[in-house]
């Protein structure tokens, strides 16, 4: 059964309150799941990146074929099987500035 991300409307109206983005947008997704919330955010705008964390070595393996499978480059998904206490170092590691953070702590069902 295909996980439906949580407000997935409003967090993407308060990340992104116009639909005209000028540079690079990254946001860390640090509980990426299945990765609902991730592609939308990809989906939105060819500008947004997304780093993903997840602590699910499953889910992470899923995410990787999706992302292969919507042609989507490393350059804007780069998902780490980590917990989201090393988000730090992860991206420090990417090099990437970082606009916007999300925490969905839910759980999957
Ligand atoms: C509610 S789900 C997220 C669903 C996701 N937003 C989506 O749209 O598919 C919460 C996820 O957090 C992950 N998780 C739990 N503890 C974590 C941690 N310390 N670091 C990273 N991910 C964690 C779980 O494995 C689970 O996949």
């Amino acid at each position: 059964m295909i996980h439906i991300p949580i407000f997935l409307r409003e967090i993407k109206k308060f990340f992104f309150p116009s639909s005209c983005i000028l540079g690079n947008f990254t946001i860390v997704d640090c509980t990426a799941g299945e990765g609902g919330h991730t592609f939308s955010f990809l989906d939105f705008s060819s500008k947004v990146r997304v780093i993903a964390l997840e602590i699910d070595s499953e889910q992470v393996v899923e995410i990787q074929k999706r992302r292969r499978k919507l042609n989507i480059s490393q350059e804007r998904l780069k998902v780490f099987n980590l917990s989201y206490s090393q988000i730090e170092e992860v991206v420090s590691f990417t090099g990437w500035t970082v606009e916007a953070i999300l925490f969905d702590l839910g759980i999957s069902s």
